[in-house]
């Protein structure tokens, strides 16, 4: 994706897949730590690359974000605007928890083993200037259903609704082409779910289960669904959308069932907002039911700085 003659973008805008891996690190102390991961930083395009060509059909991408941190440290640049640590969103019952987190890989593909390959070839690169906070990974279950059951994506904005959604522009310049990413990972407890008839599951969320059509408001004052809650608007009524490229994720021999949560953004406080009004609700009180079936174990904040910008990221 190019935005100018001189600002490659990462593909922020790559398309869901039926595998992606989730990776979440942090830098060790030091100095040459940092030395390492800008290295490996700037190369993230020709692995992208060395991966990539093994099957073209098979829409490999990887995008990068940087935590708030490091971001200093890691590229010496001016900090994106908004840029800052996960805000912990305390509700009356539920809790977003904020979790550790420097730099974070969103690796796309087709196929589970060219996912693999690239975070081997990364993990390589990466050597011990970094740990594994947390790895997980997604699949496709489906028509793009999450665990609930339910149709995960829908109401993304899609083709040249994505770019003015999802990439800073003129308002932060040295941050232009950038995305802000937050992440959540969300354990369900799906034996609680299933005693839901599925009026009141997709009340919950506010769609139709088996056909995935939107069901209407309810009255202001009322309890909202998940929909309503993570709708955010300006005074006009025109609406902010965000990019959710969300996964199933568990293993139901070990009891855990999951979504991975990652949203990209043009404006943190957007995701922000969301996350209060699920987790506190509007009207304050009356939360998003999701939550009393998912609970958020990690929360973290990264920015994808451009492409560009990753790979003159080398010292040498
Ligand atoms: C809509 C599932 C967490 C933001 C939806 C929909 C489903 C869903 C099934 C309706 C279909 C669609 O438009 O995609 C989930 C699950 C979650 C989760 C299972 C975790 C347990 C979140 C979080 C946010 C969020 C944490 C934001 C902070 C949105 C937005 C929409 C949406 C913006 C579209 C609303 C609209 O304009 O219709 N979600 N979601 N979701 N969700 Fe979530």
């Amino acid at each position: 994706m190019t935005r100018s003659a001189s600002t490659t973008v990462q593909s922020v805008d790559a398309p869901l897949t039926a595998s992606a891996t989730f990776l979440v690190l942090s830098i060790t102390d030091g100095p040459s730590a940092i030395k390492k991961v800008r290295s490996t930083l700037a190369k993230i395009s020709d692995i992208s690359k060395n991966v990539a060509i093994r099957d073209l059909g098979a829409s490999f991408a990887c995008t990068v974000g940087i935590g708030s941190d490091v971001w200093d440290s890691v590229t010496g640049l001016p900090r994106p605007a908004e840029l800052h640590p996960f805000r912990e969103v305390k509700g009356n019952v539920h809790t977003a928890v904020s979790t550790l987190g420097d730099l974070l890989f969103h690796i796309r593909a087709e196929r589970r083993d060219l996912c693999f390959e690239f975070e081997r070839q990364l993990m390589d690169l990466l050597g011990d200037s970094v740990s594994v906070v947390d790895e997980t990974i997604g699949f496709r279950y489906f028509d793009l259903r999450d665990l609930l059951g339910f149709v995960d994506g829908t109401a993304n904005p899609v083709g040249p609704a994505v770019p003015p959604s999802v990439l800073v522009a003129e308002e932060d310049a040295p941050a232009i082409g950038g995305s802000y990413i937050v992440i959540q990972k969300y354990l369900h407890d799906l034996k609680a779910w299933r005693t839901l008839s599925t009026e009141k599951q997709e009340a919950i969320i506010g769609r139709t289960k088996l056909d995935n059509v939107e069901l209407d408001d309810v009255a202001e004052g009322q309890q909202a669904a998940h929909k309503t809650l993570a709708t955010i608007e300006d005074e006009n009524g025109d609406e902010y959308s965000i990019l959710r490229d969300n996964m199933p994720f568990g293993a139901p021999g070990a009891g855990e069932f999951g979504t991975y949560f990652i949203g990209y953004s043009r404006r943190l406080w957007v995701i922000e907002k969301m996350l209060e009004r699920m987790f506190i609700g509007e009207p304050p009180g009356l939360h998003d039911r999701i939550l009393d079936f998912s609970t958020a174990v990690t929360g973290t904040v990264f920015f994808a700085p451009s492409a560009s910008l990753l790979t003159s990221l080398d010292d040498e």
